[in-house]
């Protein structure tokens, strides 16, 4: 185990079946599931911008897009990408036993 990690439980893995994003709560905080292929991501649910509800925008590929102003970023790296100006931390996910957890360790380093 990587120091920082914390991962916690979300949602049952059956509620993300057919999603390509979904919101919800991993320990204390509200995250986004994004769907990149075969494997699954987390991030805030809310924008680091403006805090607009990323649910609202879209993923295309490895790239996800928030509505309100088009910031977007690499769902690989957290990368700011184009017009946006702050990463966006990004963490990883996994399947246990039909529910999922979300390692939010790298969620609390983009606190503000
Ligand atoms: S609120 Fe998300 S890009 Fe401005």
């Amino acid at each position: 185990m990587q120091q920082n990690e914390k991962w916690e439980a979300a949602c049952d893995a059956a509620d993300f079946d057919g999603e390509e994003m979904m919101e919800c709560r991993a320990g204390e905080r509200d995250v986004l599931l994004v769907r990149l292929g075969d494997r699954i991501v987390a991030c805030p649910a809310i924008c680091p911008h403006l805090e607009e509800r990323l649910a609202f925008g879209f993923a295309d590929g490895n790239v996800l897009t928030c509505s309100k102003h088009l910031w977007q970023w690499d769902l690989d790296t957290g990368d700011p990408m184009g017009v946006a100006e702050k990463r966006l931390a990004v963490a990883p996910v996994r399947i246990e036993n039909g529910k999922i957890f979300v390692d939010t360790g790298p969620l609390a380093c983009g606190d503000h």
